[in-house]
């Protein structure tokens, strides 16, 4: 069950605990940051980010954002799938493709992430984060060309080893690695059950009760996306800023969504099909 105390106490632990500990895998190893950066967080910061490789300064406003694909469906039925991890400016403008010589191709992800170790991490990936078509790299290189290269934090120049004979372009894992962490812990399924929004052909719901929902799980709204015309939920996006570290290694304090991308009535929430239209 997501309540607001549940929350606090998983953040408590999550500062706690380091990710590596939780799930086997670690991020890094970064550089050595100042204890004046590493006391700062993105967009908030009171003091001049010495090293943008620690505080996130270049998107410092970051989105995990998720599909609710139903025609054709993808990934589970009772489950949102990964859409990616995204560097918003702090005002939410934000930019694409920032470093062409970063890019990679679905199969070498893939590759990078198996002789890196992240046999249960891809298995997670082909499960929860999908295409629209059977090409899921396709996806996930999207995502790492068009929105990894951009942030300021966890570029390769970031990490004292990045791209040892046993960890090879640890950077290029860290970003799969850290958004389904994060995925993991915003099941937007659960949480829109919780309310009784459930999918359903004939159901329409209104933004209130789905923002409702979103923000007595979580504690802020987030941005709800539709489609135009019927109009059908089809993404959700929680906003963030990071604390205490770069994108990978950082904190992440939940922060209010931006304006939503759908009617205030008459929302459609449609069960995953396998293309039949409905
Ligand atoms: C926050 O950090 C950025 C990047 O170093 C800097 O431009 C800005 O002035 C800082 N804000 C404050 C209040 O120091
Ligand atoms: C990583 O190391 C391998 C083997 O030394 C090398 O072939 C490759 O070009 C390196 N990749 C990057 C992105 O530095």
């Amino acid at each position: 069950m997501y309540t607001k105390s549940l929350i606090i106490s998983f953040a408590a632990i999550a500062a706690a605990t380091p990710l590596s500990v939780r799930s086997g895998y670690t991020v890094g190893p970064f550089n050595t940051c100042s204890a004046s950066d590493l006391a700062q967080t993105s967009c908030r910061n009171t003091t001049v980010i010495q090293d943008d490789c620690c505080i996130e300064t270049r998107g410092g406003q970051l989105l995990l954002t998720q599909f609710w694909d139903w025609n054709p469906g993808t990934g589970p039925s009772a489950a949102w799938t990964v859409h990616g991890l995204w560097p918003d400016r702090c005002d939410g403008t934000y930019e694409g493709y920032c470093d062409p010589s970063r890019e990679v191709t679905g199969d070498q992800i893939t590759e990078i992430i198996q002789k890196n170790g992240g046999h249960n991490l891809l298995r997670y990936m082909r499960r929860y984060w999908k295409d629209h078509s059977s090409v899921d790299g396709s996806l996930w290189s999207h995502e790492y060309n068009k929105h990894a290269t951009c942030f300021s934090s966890g570029r390769p120049e970031c990490y004292a080893s990045n791209n040892d004979s046993t960890h090879p372009q640890k950077d290029v894992f860290d970003y799969f690695y850290r958004t389904v962490e994060l995925f993991k812990g915003l099941d937007t399924y659960k949480v829109l059950k919780a309310a009784g929004i459930v999918p359903s052909k004939t159901k329409t719901y209104t933004l209130a009760e789905i923002q409702g929902a979103i923000k007595k799980a979580f504690g802020v709204t987030a941005t709800v996306g539709c489609t135009k015309d019927t109009p059908e939920i089809a993404e959700v996006w929680y906003h963030f800023h990071v604390k205490g570290g770069n994108v990978y290694n950082g904190e992440y304090l939940h922060i209010d969504g931006g304006k939503s991308f759908c009617p205030e009535t008459g929302i459609k929430y449609l069960p995953k099909g396998k293309g039949d239209g409905n």
